[in-house]
């Protein structure tokens, strides 16, 4: 039987930890830093989680027969490329590969190199030359820190004034080193959708394509967050999956192969369905956050099974099932999020959600304080809901959240709704 460790501590990682537990094969399951909902599965000793050698150290002494690493960060500083050379087998890409995500230049020259469709771009390294591309082109732009800023590196300004005061705030330093260099790009107007593939350095196996939600506003308003809520199928590209991977998954892992570093793990296009066809916005090369609460309880398949083939350059994309129910995940965040918010407040009503049928509650920014659950993060929870169409699994994904209370909690009451709108008109 196999020990599995997952490293990160949000809802993405008591997801993942959620699903290889499900594996026959599988007889313990341990998240590292995790949070308030992942003490339940086994217990891990105290490690500084940014350690790189640490979490090394605790993979080889806990005898890990995989390690699945679900943020960027880590990947990004090499933790899967520490992890080979320590003998451990780790699900995720090597630090070359991880560059797609960790800089946004270095994706967008890749996906002009691969003929991957994307926004027209430049790439900078001074505000004055930032600023005299911007006043030449005809078209309004993007401003991105070019580096990893935490999901927040990305203004989309509404005038030519706020796009040239985004562009000298971000030389000044307002996303610190991630916007030393920075990407303008074409604004692009249309409807987004996740795509997600798993792939094992050559072959690659995609899942069915999910809709997150950023801003955190109903109808789309407001700042950006890490997530509000995710569905899938998403039937902006249900159906597409297939060609879709063809034109903008394949072509990157041919390029890594090609380079001598085959990209193994999840490779994640966020796509802009425009009147033009799909565009990249950019490349996440990990599972998304809210969109594993919805992928991870669709897939029929044995996660460990599939996480350990892939990382091995052994996959069998024939062999991925997903089951035909939809899902639907709503966040439930902390008062203030996404500004500051405050911590430790107690969350009631998780065990009463869980116990519906076909809900799942996976934690984020939460914690333990003896056996009081409290907040510990913007968000803190994300309630998914199975259902035969993504309406019921939204009104159960609903019903989930209406069990939990906490002091200031926040949440979007329309998750879903593009995808309600087409299904109704
Ligand atoms: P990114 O981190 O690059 O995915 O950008 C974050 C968000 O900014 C995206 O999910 C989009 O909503 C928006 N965005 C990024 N690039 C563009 C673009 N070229 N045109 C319009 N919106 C964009
Ligand atoms: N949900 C978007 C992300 O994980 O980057």
């Amino acid at each position: 039987m196999a020990t599995v460790l997952v490293v990160g501590s949000g809802g993405r990682e008591h997801a993942l930890a959620w699903g290889l537990a499900r594996s026959a094969a599988v007889d313990r399951v341990i998240v590292l830093p995790g949070n308030g909902g992942t003490a339940a599965f086994a217990p891990a000793r105290p490690v500084d989680a940014d350690d790189l050698d640490a979490v090394v150290a605790f993979a080889v002494a806990e005898a890990c027969d995989l390690v699945v690493v679900g943020p960027e960060a880590p990947l990004v500083a090499g933790l899967v490329d520490t992890l080979s050379a320590a003998g451990v087998l780790a699900f995720g890409p090597v630090a070359a590969c991880a560059r797609l995500e960790g800089s946004k230049a270095f994706a967008k020259a890749m996906m002009d190199r691969c003929g991957v469709p994307t926004a027209r771009w430049g790439t900078f390294t001074s505000a004055a030359e930032a600023l005299a591309w911007h006043d030449r082109v005809d078209f309004p732009v993007v401003v991105k820190a070019s580096g990893l800023a935490a999901g927040k590196g990305v203004v989309v300004p509404d005038t030519a004034e706020e796009a040239r005061a985004a562009i000298v705030e971000m030389f000044d330093g307002a996303f610190g080193s991630a916007g030393a260099e920075v990407v303008l790009e074409e604004r692009l107007i249309g409807e987004e959708a996740s795509l997600l593939a798993v792939c094992d350095g050559t072959r690659y196996a995609v899942l069915p394509a999910a809709q997150d939600h950023k801003r955190v506003g109903e109808g789309d308003t407001g700042p950006n967050t890490g997530g509000m809520g995710a569905y899938s199928p998403a039937p902006v590209v249900a159906g597409q999956e297939a060609a879709l991977a063809e034109a903008v998954i394949a072509p990157i892992l041919a390029a890594f192969a090609a380079d001598g570093t085959p990209f193994r793990g999840v490779l994640y296009a966020g796509l802009m369905m425009t009147a033009d066809g799909p565009r990249v916005l950019e490349y996440n090369t990990r599972f998304g956050d809210p969109e594993t609460q919805v992928l991870v309880p669709r897939i029929a398949s044995d996660l460990y099974e599939l996480f350990v083939a892939a990382a091995s350059g052994t996959l069998d994309p024939a062999s991925l099932r997903i089951r035909a129910e939809a899902a639907a995940t709503v966040v439930a965040a902390s008062e203030g999020y996404p500004g500051a918010y405050p911590k430790g407040r107690p969350i009631s009503g998780v065990d009463a959600a869980g116990a519906l049928g076909d809900v799942v509650v996976f934690h984020a920014g939460t914690a333990l304080r003896g056996d009081t659950l409290v907040t510990a993060g913007g968000r803190v929870l994300t309630v998914t809901g199975l259902g035969t169409d993504l309406r019921e699994a939204l009104s159960r994904a609903y019903a989930g959240l209406d069990r939990i209370t906490f002091d200031g909690m926040h949440a979007r009451r329309d998750i879903g709704w593009r995808a309600l709108d087409r299904s109704s008109s």
